[in-house]
């Protein structure tokens, strides 16, 4: 019997009936995302919700939509920091398992046809399926794969995709097709009626385009080989300048660049704290450490964030 492509087995794996994310795995679980740090992300988020309001005219309700909200906990640290919005406020998380919410946290799993306000799709993008294609005997061929992960090659693929973004011209070269991922995150934004669209992810440019390709798996906090039998997540890093295409012009950063944008800096306590103040000084070097994990141009600070503004002029960085 012949093997899926790797997109139909992807997309079975995470989401069909069995898959691990439809049957529920929260990715705290199985690896650490910036929400999962600390409350600094959802501070730097509920700054830009701010400018956000205010370049709307403070909307009421103001949307703040978490797409692909995992465990939810995104979506509860906005809620929780919202007060500032006095009661205009609605949060919902977009989910296909209802993660476990604080109470006036909407969950759906469908998305929203229309937001005003803020939308983000943190580590969304990665986890939507791709086609996986390798360099074989001068031709582009389809990659296909068994349940316990062994691969064989199809048939032929010529994509306008490919050649725009990831042309391959050596023996073995592979790539990810990340065609989906564009009319994914094209489909969202154009959801926004007025406010804007941020997605966080890792990812790579044209210029830098990984041989073997990114697709890889994670199981348990360990990254492992990608085996689409459900028991792990499959993944494959976002090709930016694609996505940054898809859409009017949007504003494209580094996290550790964005993260100071809004405000958010790497301050550790004053040094004579700690013999005055040892609780004030131990919350403050909490702070910094969690601060120095997202800013890590290595790790999460190293993620990129593309905002994509509608009906109103929204920046990270300030003209
Ligand atoms: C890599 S996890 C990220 C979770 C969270 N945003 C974080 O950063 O911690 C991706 C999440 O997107 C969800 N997801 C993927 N496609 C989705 C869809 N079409 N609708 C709702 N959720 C989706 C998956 O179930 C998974 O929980």
């Amino acid at each position: 019997m012949a093997h899926p492509d790797w997109q139909e087995a992807w997309r079975a794996a995470l989401y069909g009936p069995l898959g691990f994310f439809a049957r529920g795995s929260r990715p705290a679980d199985h690896f650490r995302t910036s929400p999962l740090v600390g409350p600094e992300l959802a501070e730097a988020v509920v700054e830009l919700l701010d400018r956000v309001d205010v370049a709307l005219d403070r909307p009421n309700p103001l949307d703040f939509v978490d797409v692909g909200a995992g465990g939810g906990e995104l979506a509860a640290q906005v809620f929780a920091l919202g007060k500032r919005f006095r009661g205009r406020l609605r949060v919902r998380a977009v989910e296909l398992v209802r993660p476990s919410l604080p109470a006036g946290v909407e969950w759906s799993r469908e998305l929203p046809d229309q937001v005003t306000g803020l939308v983000i799709a943190h580590e969304w993008l990665d986890s939507l399926p791709c086609q996986v294609v390798q360099m074989h005997e001068n031709r582009v061929r389809e990659v296909h794969v068994s349940p316990d992960g062994t691969e064989s090659l199809g048939s032929v693929v010529s994509s306008q995709w490919l050649d725009a973004w990831w042309p391959l011209s050596v023996e073995g070269q592979r790539a990810e097709i990340g065609a989906t991922r564009d009319a994914a995150w094209a489909d969202l934004v154009a959801r926004v009626a007025a406010g804007a669209a941020l997605a966080v992810d890792y990812g790579h440019f044209a210029a830098a385009r990984p041989f073997a390709g990114t697709l890889t798996g994670y199981r348990a906090g360990r990254q492992v080989t990608p085996v689409p039998d459900g028991s792990c997540d499959i993944t494959a890093h976002v090709a930016w300048d694609a996505v940054a295409a898809a859409t009017g012009p949007c504003e494209l950063l580094t996290q550790r660049e964005a993260l100071a944008a809004l405000g958010i800096a790497n301050a550790p306590p004053a040094a004579g704290l700690a013999a005055q103040d040892p609780l004030g000084w131990l919350a403050g070097a909490g702070r910094a450490s969690r601060v120095a994990e997202l800013r890590d141009p290595a790790g999460l600070g190293g993620f990129h964030w593309l905002l994509c503004p509608r009906s109103a002029p929204i920046r990270l960085v300030r003209a």
